[in-house]
């Protein structure tokens, strides 16, 4: 099998920021109460008339510019994704139209939270296989198009993002993506869902005026589970590949709640070094999460050639999983 690398990565965030002090005048809530339970001080926001595939659309053109790619070169674009622009088209397609990507195919993917993670380990299966040398991963999501404006359960958790990653054949099989563990568990599904707009209930007055549009979510619920779920895809992957948590040069957890993530990491036995924490700025982008911390941490040269890192998520369905990776550059 051909080893696949992570040749590139890249990042987009709106502009508009969501602080917690404006969300003091909007809804009964407070910056203490915010920052204690879930360590988030302000998200970002889309502009209006912007969404998920244009914020897609500009992590890509970037991902291109940094990794010197052409868009004709790009086989294939997995768009991991909750809050696609429309039903259909895909949102992969409005992405491949507008940077001129005429050699792709592509689809949307749905994976929630762990969307990211879903479609890395999918597009690498191509380029394992022989059949694909350029593949562009996106997790974007338009979190605000979908959190209930008056639900102070949701709105304070997330936000807008998206972020985007080259996988290439590389040589050494000791490099690049070396293991991963998902797992879907449906029976977790009514926990965190957004119950009305699907063939189920189509859109209608009394879906809206019901706000089943939105968000709902048991809070409590599902951070339980995420903390046992991170943690132990963490740690079977740490065990299976023969890694001491301190060997472990980065942890890059879903970006859903400071405490989750610090739950998780003390699970491992993990210091605060090791775990890349981008929610106080950015709050939960759910697929945009992890590769917009894995391009920061890039960035802030955290992660060098032949460093290991596990990045791993939880998200509705529910979905989860995790990926370790040995970094070459
Ligand atoms: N501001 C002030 N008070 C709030 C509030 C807010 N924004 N949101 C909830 N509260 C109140 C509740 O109404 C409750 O009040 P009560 O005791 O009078 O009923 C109290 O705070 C405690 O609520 P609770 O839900 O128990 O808080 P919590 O410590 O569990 O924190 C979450 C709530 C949502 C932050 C937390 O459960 C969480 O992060 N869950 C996981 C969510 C997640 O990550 N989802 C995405 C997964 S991919």
């Amino acid at each position: 099998m051909i080893p696949v690398h992570i040749t590139g990565t890249a990042k987009y965030l709106p502009k508009t920021r969501l602080t917690n002090a404006d969300l003091e005048k909007m809804i009964d809530t407070s910056d203490e109460w915010i920052t204690t339970r879930t360590g988030i001080k302000e998200r970002r926001i889309v502009a209006n008339g912007e969404a998920t595939s244009a914020m897609a659309t500009h992590a890509v053109r970037k991902l291109l510019g940094k990794t010197k790619t052409q868009p004709e070169e790009i086989d294939l674009i997995i768009l991991a994704t909750v809050t696609p622009d429309m039903f259909f088209p895909a949102s992969a397609c409005l992405v491949q139209n507008r940077i001129g990507a005429k050699n792709a195919w592509g689809f949307d993917l749905s994976g929630a939270c762990s969307g990211f993670l879903f479609a890395l380990i999918s597009g690498a299966q191509f380029i394992k296989s022989g059949r694909h040398k350029k593949v562009v991963i996106i997790g974007a999501d338009t979190m605000s198009s979908i959190v209930d404006p008056e639900d102070r359960n949701t709105i304070i958790l997330f936000g807008d993002g998206a972020g985007a990653v080259l996988l290439e054949p590389g040589i050494d099989e000791n490099f690049g993506i070396l293991d991963f563990e998902h797992r879907i568990d449906g029976s977790g599904g009514d926990l965190l869902m957004m119950p009305a707009g699907g063939s189920l209930s189509p859109p209608s007055h009394t879906t809206v005026d019901n706000r089943e549009h939105y968000v709902k979510q048991n809070g409590r619920a599902v951070y339980k589970h995420a903390v046992k779920s991170m943690a132990n895809y963490t740690k079977l992957l740490l065990d299976r590949n023969h890694i001491s948590a301190e060997k472990l040069t980065l942890f890059i957890p879903h970006q859903a709640n400071a405490r989750i993530m610090e739950a998780v990491a003390s699970r491992i036995g993990l210091t605060e070094k090791q775990v890349m924490v981008t929610i106080d700025k950015y709050g939960n982008n759910t697929a945009a999460t992890l590769p917009i911390a894995m391009d920061e941490a890039v960035d802030e040269n955290r992660i060098k050639h032949g460093d290991t890192m596990i990045l791993t998520a939880f998200g509705a369905g529910f979905t989860g999983g995790g990926v370790l990776i040995r970094w070459n550059k």
